[in-house]
């Protein structure tokens, strides 16, 4: 079978491909443009073609050769905060870039999709978040991920592929990409610490969350593919257990510090970013029956493991966007000043 998986050089999409060639899949394509992820984070025993999805022509002759028959679709402006203030990039990286894959995919004999979309779809509805909630997103990065679902559910209908849709929680780990000063709280608070820098928290930091070590997401969104009990399912993935930002502060600068933390190292609170969800944790009763899903990595264990892989690649400096498409008072004083 002739597997794709998109943005491959990424986090998760990098550890999906490694667990596809794993369990003994050996076609197994990859792209990225390489906007957010590594060289360093591709398999080598996979294809990997570097190629910008928002690029309609080369995906259509990219699709039309390689012909996959299973697509990971993981490549995204993942930025969920930032997405306010970039609504235009985040839908062509996100919605637009989808469809210029799914299109060309139909055409060329696809058989099924395993969309990775977003907790962020649910917004700020009553927690735990089941599948069983119509959506109701409250972001621009929301909006894309539901309206990839819902045109791949109409897609399928009308065209005859299988797909599945994974809504993963947040996700931490090793190969996150320390650079990013827009998203993933604990690799921000880590690379800032690598950095000799206090990191800074937005509002109350009593903001709940679920945090999902990473070798407890990639597993099961490869397995997502594989499994037919999947096909047509949406399924969150990630712990039932949830932790405040607050929370995860305190663990990290414990695991960084020990028993003595500087006190300069205290965080910084900051204004709430402008429609950030102030509770975000899922059911995984769906995932634990169709796809085996179990918590193995605590959170305290997860974010040891994740310092120790931060630490050998050491400090990243921070990567800022050129321009916001908008911005105003709301947009955090972090990324207008550079402060991360
Ligand atoms: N990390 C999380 O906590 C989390 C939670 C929920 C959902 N997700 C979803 O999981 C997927 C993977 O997220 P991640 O955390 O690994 O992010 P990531 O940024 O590490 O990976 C995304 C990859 O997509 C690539 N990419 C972006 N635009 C592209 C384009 N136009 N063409 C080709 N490649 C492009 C980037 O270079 C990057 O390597 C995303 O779809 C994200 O929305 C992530």
């Amino acid at each position: 079978m002739k597997i794709l998986v998109t943005g491959s050089a990424g986090f998760i999409g990098s550890f999906v491909a490694d667990y596809l060639l794993d369990i003994g899949y050996h076609k197994v394509y990859c792209i990225d443009d390489l906007s957010g992820g590594f060289l360093r984070n591709i398999n080598k025993k996979s294809v990997f073609t570097k190629l910008d999805l928002r690029d309609r022509k080369k995906v259509e002759r990219y699709v039309s050769r390689v012909k996959p028959e299973l697509i990971y679709h993981l490549a995204a402006d993942a930025a969920e905060g930032r997405s306010q203030f970039v609504p235009q990039s985040c839908t062509d990286r996100n919605y637009v870039a989808y469809l210029n894959l799914l299109v060309p995919a139909i055409k060329n004999g696809l058989k099924k999709i395993v969309v990775v979309s977003s907790m962020s779809v649910y917004g700020a509805q009553q927690t735990p978040f089941s599948e069983s909630l119509y959506p109701k997103p409250e972001d621009i990065y929301g909006i894309n991920k539901f309206s990839m679902e819902k045109s791949t559910e109409i897609l399928a209908k009308v065209f005859g592929f299988k797909f599945t849709i994974i809504r993963p929680h947040n996700v931490y780990g090793p190969r996150q990409n320390l650079s990013d000063p827009y998203r993933n709280v604990i690799a921000i608070f880590i690379n800032s610490l690598l950095g000799k820098k206090i990191f800074y928290i937005y509002g109350s930091g009593k903001q709940k969350r679920a945090f999902t070590y990473i070798a407890d997401c990639a597993p099961y969104i490869a397995q997502a593919g594989l499994v037919d009990k999947a096909n047509g399912e949406v399924i969150n993935i990630g712990p039932k257990e949830y932790h405040t930002i607050n929370d995860i502060s305190k663990i990290i600068l414990k695991e960084f510090f020990g028993d003595s933390i500087p006190q300069k190292y205290q965080p910084q609170y900051l204004p709430f970013r402008p429609q950030e969800v102030i509770e975000a944790y899922c059911t995984c009763q769906k995932a634990e029956k169709i796809l085996a899903y179990k918590t193995k990595t605590n959170l305290r264990e997860g974010i040891r493991k994740t310092i120790e892989w931060a630490r050998k690649i050491g400090y990243q400096k921070p990567v800022y966007l050129k321009d916001f498409e908008l911005v105003n008072s709301t947009t955090p004083l972090t990324w207008r000043k550079k402060l991360i």
